[in-house]
């Protein structure tokens, strides 16, 4: 049972938040937000969200990407940036989200996650809308932001996820992972469900396949995995496509250089470009969607 002062404390932070939020100017224009998560730890997503960041910006859209991997933080060593500071100090109050923003190759901003703080990994729920509102604090400043965040299902993934417009879940063809991908896909159901009928998460749901080692592999991976979302968990799931396994995408992270950079022509690049340019496309007339603004609001209370 929640206790009055418990009530009242989360009001506070409620209003708190809205306070944050509403300080930013009403947003005239919207942000298209890309999560990307998966069950099982390893299977590519912060390669893929790394260079997805890329790709996009080279369409000419503007870019920002956020590590949400916080305490195991490791999008900076793909881009091969030295961040001086990350979202640790902007939990602390120590600086500002603008003051964390930095340079990352390809013309994409970059917010670095920071690693081996245990407690960055176990934010509390005042915390994660902290971080929710200030993104949505400069979704002015962007037309896109990609979302790097951890394996799993903790509530940061789950918070994270649930302002997104699109929730990319990256699996390889391999059982455990396609496993994992379901449970995830499960609880995304379940929270959808939960929440009240005006604040449930709006964002669509995406397959990515890595490592994939053919084209038809991929297709059936995604027929087996949006089969069984559609039965058990009534969840629509679109095929945002696959990538090949690729050598070149180990290599470029030892040389700590975008593959897309590095390697622009080896198929794992060839692969991402699709990715990028299904959801440019999608992206469309920015009017169709909702702001950040206005999401981050609804789940504050
Ligand atoms: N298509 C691919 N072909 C070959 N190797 C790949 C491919 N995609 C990713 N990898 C390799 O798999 C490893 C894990 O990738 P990555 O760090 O992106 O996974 P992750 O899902 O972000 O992991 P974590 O759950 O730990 O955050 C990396 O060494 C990467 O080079
Ligand atoms: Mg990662």
């Amino acid at each position: 049972m929640i206790r009055q002062e418990d009530r009242g404390r989360r009001f506070d932070q409620a209003a708190r938040l809205r306070r944050m939020v509403d300080g930013a100017d009403a947003p005239g224009r919207s942000t298209n937000v890309i999560a990307v998560v998966s069950g099982k730890g390893g299977v590519g997503k912060t390669m893929i969200a790394t260079n997805l960041a890329i790709a996009l910006a080279a369409r000419e859209h503007r870019v920002i990407l956020f590590d949400m991997d916080m305490g195991l933080a490791n999008a900076d060593i793909v881009l091969g940036v030295e961040p001086a500071c990350n979202w640790a100090d902007v939990l602390s109050g120590r600086r500002t989200l603008d003051e964390v923003i930095c340079p990352a190759p390809g013309g994409i901003a970059f917010v670095p996650g920071g690693s081996g703080t245990a407690r960055a990994a176990n934010l509390s729920e005042f915390e994660r809308h902290y971080l929710m509102a200030a993104i949505a604090r400069i979704e002015q400043s962007y037309d896109v932001m990609v979302l790097d965040c951890g394996a799993g299902i903790s509530r940061n993934v789950v918070t994270v996820a649930a302002s997104a417009d699109t929730v990319l879940v990256v699996t390889t063809p391999e059982p455990t992972a396609v496993t994992d991908a379901y449970a995830t896909m499960k609880v995304f159901a379940q929270e959808r469900e939960s929440a009240p009928a005006d604040r449930g998460s709006t964002a669509s749901l995406g397959l990515v396949v890595n490592q994939a080692s053919s084209r038809r592999e991929a297709k059936e991976t995604f027929e087996r995995l949006a089969g069984v979302a559609a039965r058990f968990l009534h969840l629509p799931v679109s095929d945002y496509g696959y990538l090949l396994r690729d050598d070149y995408a180990a290599i470029a992270v030892r040389q700590r250089v975008p593959v897309l950079m590095a390697y622009p022509r080896c198929s794992v690049s060839s692969c991402l470009m699709a990715l990028a340019g299904r959801l440019s496309r999608e992206m469309g007339e920015p009017e169709a969607r909702p702001s950040l603004f206005y999401r981050v609001i609804n789940l504050f209370v």
